[in-house]
């Protein structure tokens, strides 16, 4: 959407969206409940972020009577100074994020006017706005309504009040709504928002439970800087519209002061190449900008920077996955991927996922697909979102899991969290559900998926090489030696020799727990020499020499380092794989 062509008509803007309330997403009860919530929350975040303030959240939602609930959402951000509460909160297509290259939550200025004007229309209640700043003493409350006629905010009370706290803003909201459980909730907003805000905590009171989610990290996020767009994909019209912006200037000025990564040598090229030289922007012709923009996409620039995203970053997301989804036991954790930053339509974006398997998650079902957009989750409009055609369209059978139906979901206990980041996100409609299928997007999810599919397909072979050494150390352990006992007495001799064909079978020297302590134990017809590594937090090594077969020998590692660490030894392949396939039977006790 043109912000500058809805400007010129703002007076009608409240009313045109009162409308079309479907296009910001409040079109049932349910939804509008989901969204005054969701707006309110992204504020929060979105103001905390801002000023690098670790988030506080508070969500309150009360049934007053039937399909009536009020929705309070306090933060322990910034604040705003009382004079600008009207414009921000009572006025449609006001916000402070139009004409910035930065990554956050809202974009438009349409986020909690909408839902202040949802809950006017539906109950004639106005919204109550509480802001502390820290330069002022005092709290104030602030009533107010949106004139939709002209698009004004209707202030009916301004009155400090005591809020004891730093800073902070607090919204009030008395709307129509439904309030569910489960899928699409309130809650479930709430627990996906933890996930991709790890550095927030959320305290929610719903109609029938309390619910605590503390922060699993406790660093936040550097803030993102602004940035000018990237000459690469900027579209003529976008071309067009910046040099309007500066008819009075030169071209090669224009090029080296509007975007980024343009030097001035680079700009000079590109205006030599063009024949533009000397000319000033007002005297461009339609063909003029064509030919611009043909020259710019044919020249090189650096990378667009990285500064201007927010991405939740390989610690971030790894910490709190483990936080989010330890409840369902999984069997693994993958490392995150992230793929980017790369550029669309002049817009940096980046790529991240993690993936979770196993476990209690279950087997026979979808896998889950977990999107966001700017750290915000996407629990709507799934099946029209880039994140879900990339996860479909992958040949999942290629990586070990089933996929009945070409393009959809495979089926496995796995679920994939998918964050794009960008400093403009094309979602598919102002509701902000879905993302575009736009291809340089596309791309990126499928390598960063591949990158994600193919370490749990590496796991999977581990594990499936794992069991199967386990199950010859039962049959050596147990089955063999009965046998060979068994079958001397019916044949009254003595026991055979089963050592050689332990060996056969076997043909690994074994890393495994006896009572506490690590030892390596030869199971190979050879006299073995290596290094055993544990690699950790920490590296240490120990060398053992002229280990005979059969031998085992008591190993140095302390217990403390051998519980979070990896084995290798520097042994041939075959035995190498059956060695190291075997700490975890140490690690789980
Ligand atoms: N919790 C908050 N703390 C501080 N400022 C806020 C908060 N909520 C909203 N604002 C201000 O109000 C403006 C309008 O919010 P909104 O209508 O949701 O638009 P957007 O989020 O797209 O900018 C924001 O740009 C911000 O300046
Ligand atoms: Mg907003």
């Amino acid at each position: 959407m043109k912000v500058v062509d809805l400007d010129r008509r703002e007076a009608s803007i409240s009313e045109f969206f009162d409308k079309n309330r479907q296009m910001l997403g409040f079109d049932s009860p349910q939804k509008a409940l989901f969204m005054t919530v969701k707006e309110a929350v992204d504020n929060s975040l979105d103001a905390c972020g801002d000023l690098g303030i670790l988030p506080d959240i508070t969500v309150k939602v009360t049934e007053i009577e039937k399909e009536r609930y009020g929705v309070e959402i306090t933060d322990n951000g910034p604040g705003i100074p009382r004079k600008d509460v009207g414009n921000s909160f009572g006025k449609m297509l006001f916000g402070t994020r139009f004409f910035v290259e930065r990554q956050s939550r809202g974009q438009q200025g349409l986020g909690i006017s909408a839902a202040i004007l949802y809950a006017q229309k539906t109950t004639g209640f106005p919204a109550e706005i509480t802001t502390k700043t820290e330069s002022d003493m005092t709290a104030y409350k602030i009533v107010l309504e949106i004139d939709i006629k002209k698009n004004e905010p209707l202030i009916h009370s301004t009155e400090p009040v005591i809020w004891d706290v730093k800073s902070g803003l607090k919204i009030y909201l008395v709307l129509k709504g439904k309030y569910i459980t489960g899928k699409q909730s309130v809650e479930e907003y709430i627990r996906e928002t933890a996930i991709a805000n790890p550095h927030a905590s959320f305290h929610l009171y719903l109609p029938d439970k309390t619910v605590e989610i503390g922060r699993s990290v406790e660093e936040i996020s550097p803030i993102p800087n602004a940035v000018k767009p990237h000459p690469y994909g900027v579209e003529l019209g976008d071309l067009i519209s910046i040099f309007r912006e500066h008819e009075s200037e030169d071209v090669q000025h224009i090029l080296e002061n509007n975007f980024s990564r343009m030097t001035k040598q680079s700009a000079e090229e590109i205006v030599k190449k063009s024949g533009l030289e000397g000319l000033s922007a007002s005297s461009l012709k339609q063909k003029d900008f064509e030919i611009l923009l043909k020259t710019i996409k044919n020249t090189s620039f650096m990378e667009p920077r990285k500064d201007c995203l927010s991405p939740i970053g390989v610690d971030a997301l790894y910490k709190s996955a483990i936080a989010s989804f330890s409840g369902f036991n999984p069997a693994y954790f993958s490392q995150p991927v992230i793929r980017g930053p790369f550029v669309y339509s002049g817009h940096p974006f980046l790529t991240e996922a993690i993936a979770v398997y196993g476990g209690d998650l279950p087997k026979e079902e979808p896998i889950k697909v977990l999107r966001f957009a700017n750290r915000v989750p996407l629990l709507y409009q799934s099946g029209s979102c880039a994140i879900t055609k990339a996860v479909s369209s992958l040949s999942w059978n290629q990586y070990g899991f089933s996929q009945p139906i070409k393009d959809q979901l495979p089926v496995g206990p796995l679920v994939v969290v998918i964050h794009v980041a960008s400093t403009k996100i094309p979602f598919t409609s102002e509701a902000k559900e879905a993302i575009a299928t736009v291809p340089e997007i596309m791309d990126a999810l499928d390598t960063l998926l591949k990158g994600i599919a193919r370490q749990i397909k590496t796991m999977k072979k581990k594990e499936a090489h794992k069991m199967q050494v386990e199950e010859k150390f039962s049959l050596i352990e147990q089955i063999l030696p009965e046998i060979a006992i068994k079958s001397s007495k019916i044949l009254g001799k003595s026991p055979p020799n089963i050592k050689p064909i332990i060996s056969k079978v076997m043909g690994v020297v074994a890393f495994r727990e006896i009572e506490g302590e690590l030892y390596a134990e030869n199971f190979t017809e050879k006299v073995q020499s290596f290094q055993v590594v544990l690699r950790g937090e920490e590296e240490h090594r120990q060398k053992v020499k002229d280990l005979k077969p059969f031998q085992k020998v008591k190993l140095s590692f302390s217990r403390e380092v051998v519980g979070s660490s990896e084995i290798y030894a520097d042994l041939p392949e075959s035995i190498l794989l059956g060695a190291y396939s075997l700490p975890e039977v140490f690690k789980n006790e």
